[in-house]
């Protein structure tokens, strides 16, 4: 996969700004990310097929996504999030079943520190990532899911931000494939999907099966 843009300084000083941003988001409580309730098109996901073994969302925010998966009972579910503010938030929540949220950097490789996973969920975390560092996110991936598990994404491709130096960065169906394809294989993809109010036809929802 791509040289890890994190040995480059300019790169890495934006990505140590960014873990100020996002903490000072949740303090002010500007997260209009934060629907109060898990992505509809995971709940319809849920509603017809289970996760199991170990599951990783990384970017979890307060947790909704987390607790919807837990909440089925068939996997120990892993919430990660760089903002401690986010952590406080989705723990103060009471707990579904098995779950457990972690404070720390997806792209820093903090997440496979806790072992391997069955299954990642992705919602809002990639389009949260500088494109300069999705080489960084989708190495992650690949080295945090165990070969043969899965990757469930919610992937935000259109979030028609007109600040292009901020998030949410939008994404094409080519970047997606060019950085996941080398690692893991397309299974499941719909364009059209269940979603919050003002996201309509603006989402992919994509499964990849790790090779
Ligand atoms: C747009 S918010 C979405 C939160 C949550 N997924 C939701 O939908 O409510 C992006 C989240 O990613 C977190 N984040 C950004 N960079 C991260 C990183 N490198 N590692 C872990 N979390 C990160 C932010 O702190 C923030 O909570």
């Amino acid at each position: 996969m791509n040289t890890p843009a994190n040995s480059n300084t300019a790169s890495h000083s934006a990505h140590v700004g960014a873990k100020s941003e996002w903490e000072s988001r949740y303090q002010s409580g500007d997260t209009p990310w934060d629907k109060g309730l898990p992505h509809p098109a995971l709940t319809a996901w849920l509603d017809k097929a289970d996760m199991t073994g170990r599951v990783l969302v990384p970017g979890c925010g307060s947790g909704h996504d987390v607790r919807a998966i837990a909440q089925k009972k068939t996997a120990k579910v892993i919430g990660m999030d760089i903002a401690p503010s986010a952590i406080r938030s989705a723990s103060a929540f009471p707990a579904a079943a098995d779950e457990t949220y972690i404070l720390g950097d997806f792209l820093a490789g903090d997440a496979r520190s806790h072992g391997q996973f069955d299954w990642m969920f992705e919602h809002t975390c990639f389009c949260a990532i500088r494109p300069d560092r999705r080489a960084d996110y989708a190495r992650e991936a690949a080295l945090s899911i165990k070969t043969g598990g899965f990757l469930l994404a919610v992937f935000f491709m259109d979030p028609d931000n007109p600040d292009p130096d901020s998030p949410p960065f939008a994404s094409t169906p080519k970047d997606l494939d060019e950085l996941f394809l080398p690692s893991f294989q397309k299974i499941d993809f719909h364009s059209e999907i269940d979603t919050y109010p003002g996201r309509e036809h603006r989402e992919h929802l994509i499964l990849f099966r790790r090779r």
